[in-house]
């Protein structure tokens, strides 16, 4: 059985920071804190990562570590070595592996638009574009007018999996340590572009402050809307990669004597840095300062993740040729690397699962990969106008990390047991972990995970309500235009089938977690020894 592990704890850490880092911190913060009132969102957005997101980071990393001794790389049976003879635990599992291929299907495409963007920002495709062209060529983009954003999507697949495939220290370690230098160089140029711009300067109408003033200014009026809450839990767990299984699966790939409490801290503090710092100094000041609070909040209504595309090149244009090419090769290269490296953490929970108990070359457990996410993410690619995507992103990429953290955390301070537990996260470790975290670990991080899957549950436009298609339904019947009528059917057509894709892959996996029980059982309990 090969031993496979990190080549360095820098390596570690820079592959563990280039997991979390990703488009979450450049797209997804920004547009999320807008989209809640900015600096009301700060609040609960910085009180969830303290009560979530760190206790939830030990908890990962040390699993993962507990795992990784017994030779087991993925969730299933990791939750299986710890939950003693409740065997359902490793169906839990299934989530770790399920949501890393259907939030790599829909990523991997973002993947490629900032490729493609890197491409046409260089090669001078916005110059002379006026605000409106340079948005409507995003759109025309999207619904795949040219056969450019598949050739692109098919470059980052091949890409991925060729680093995959080349393993952790000779491939995903490599990556990061080229990749994080870069993005944070990169970022830094951006921000400070940004934070320095002047109102009255290459056309812009507001100072970049304004717009991190917006952000930062503290605002009591909707501390108490939940929906605010949700959203800065889903942002927090999204963006620090927890909930997913990936975590776990990187630190089963460390040495049983090597730390987690220092290690996952300075991953994780990192991942901060890159996004209330460098995230929220770029996408928010340059479009507040030239385009006003209110025409950003009305854009990222409409334009969600897309507003870095549809607006950055136009503005960079503003800043005069040269500056543009390098602004938006700094902009769109920072997110091909932060989404190359989140990428690949995506893919190593099923590798490892593959691996592990079926024995598979980790050439063909990354072509695996490379496969089924070529299959899953066609749709949001060929039907991206028929909100698959954010179908996807809504039950992978949100609710499946509540769910999943929820029970990880029962599972890790009740039935593996608190006392355990802490000696886990404290064994070897190179920091003094506060000791409110064994505190917190029991009871606050679980009633906080409770209370936001039962509120996501009900809320207005939360689970139940996707469910039963609600919004939709709501738009059909105030629609009467035909023509917007059969476009919305076959919405709803649509998003019904994507829904089913994503539950037979669940089940799919469920049945490999079976299939490896059955092999296990075969072989007296054991995993098979191979060669
Ligand atoms: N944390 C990554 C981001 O912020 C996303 C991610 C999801 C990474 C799942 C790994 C696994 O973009």
């Amino acid at each position: 059985m090969s031993k496979e592990s990190w080549g360095s704890r820098v390596g570690l850490v820079l592959a563990m920071a280039g997991n979390a880092v990703g488009l979450g911190n450049f797209l997804r913060f920004p547009v999320q804190a807008i989209q809640n009132g900015g600096g009301s969102f700060i609040i609960p957005y910085l009180t969830c990562f303290l009560l979530m997101g760190i206790p939830l980071l030990f908890v990962e990393w040390s699993m993962g570590r507990y795992g990784g001794q017994n030779g087991d790389h993925s969730t299933p049976f990791i939750l299986d070595s710890m939950s003693g003879r409740r065997r359902w635990w490793k169906y839990v599992g299934i989530f770790g592996i399920f949501t890393n291929l259907a939030v790599a299907a829909y990523y991997c495409y973002i993947e490629s638009w900032t490729l493609a963007y890197v491409w046409r920002s260089i090669s001078g495709a916005f110059s002379g574009q006026g605000t409106e062209a340079v948005s409507q060529m995003f759109t025309d983009y999207v619904s795949l007018g040219t056969s450019e954003p598949i050739v692109f999507w098919v470059i980052c697949l091949l890409l991925n999996t060729w680093i995959l495939s080349r393993g952790l220290s000779g491939g995903v370690e490599i990556a990061a340590k080229v990749g994080m230098p870069l993005l944070i160089f990169f970022g830094l140029f951006l921000a400070i572009r940004g934070v320095t711009l002047t109102a009255g300067e290459a056309g812009a109408i507001f100072d970049g402050t304004e717009g991190l003033n917006f952000l930062w200014t503290p605002d009591l009026s909707s501390i108490w809307d939940f929906k605010v809450w949700l959203a800065a839990a889903g942002q927090v767990f999204f963006t620090l990669s927890v909930g997913m299984g990936s975590i776990q699966c990187y630190a089963s790939y460390l040495r049983s004597r090597d730390d987690v409490a220092l290690n996952a801290m300075s991953a994780g503090w990192m991942n901060e840095f890159v996004e209330v710092v460098l995230g929220a100094a770029i996408l928010i000041p340059i479009s507040v300062g030239y385009l006003g609070i209110e025409k950003v909040v009305e854009l990222t209504q409409t334009g969600g993740l897309g507003l870095g595309f549809r607006t950055l090149p136009y503005l960079f244009q503003q800043w005069g040729p040269v500056l543009a090419a390098v602004a938006g090769l700094a902009w769109f290269g920072l997110l091909f690397f932060a989404g190359v490296t989140s990428s690949l953490a995506m893919g190593t929970p099923i590798m490892g699962f593959l691996r592990d108990e079926f024995g598979l070359s980790r050439e063909r457990a990354a072509w695996t990969f490379g496969a089924t996410v070529l299959i899953l993410g066609a749709p949001t690619v060929f039907f991206f106008q028929y909100g698959v995507f954010d179908e996807y992103d809504f039950w992978a990429g949100t609710v499946s990390l509540v769910v999943f953290a929820m029970f990880e955390i029962i599972l890790f301070a009740w039935v593996f047991g608190m006392d355990n537990g802490w000696a886990e996260i404290n064994r070897n470790a190179d920091m003094k972990v506060p000791a409110a975290f064994k505190f917190i670990i029991k009871y606050i991080t679980p009633v906080i995970l409770i209370s936001v899957f039962l509120g996501s549950l009900l809320i207005d436009g939360g689970i139940i309500d996707q469910v039963t298609n609600k919004a939709l339904h709501e738009e059909l019947a105030a629609t009467t235009d035909p023509v917007q009528r059969a476009f919305l059917e076959e919405k709803r057509m649509f998003v019904n089938g994507s829904r089913m894709l994503l539950v037979l892959i669940f089940a799919a996996i469920g049945f490999l977690v079976y299939r490896a029980q059955q092999l296990r059982d075969r072989n007296g309990g054991q995993r098979l020894e191979r060669a």
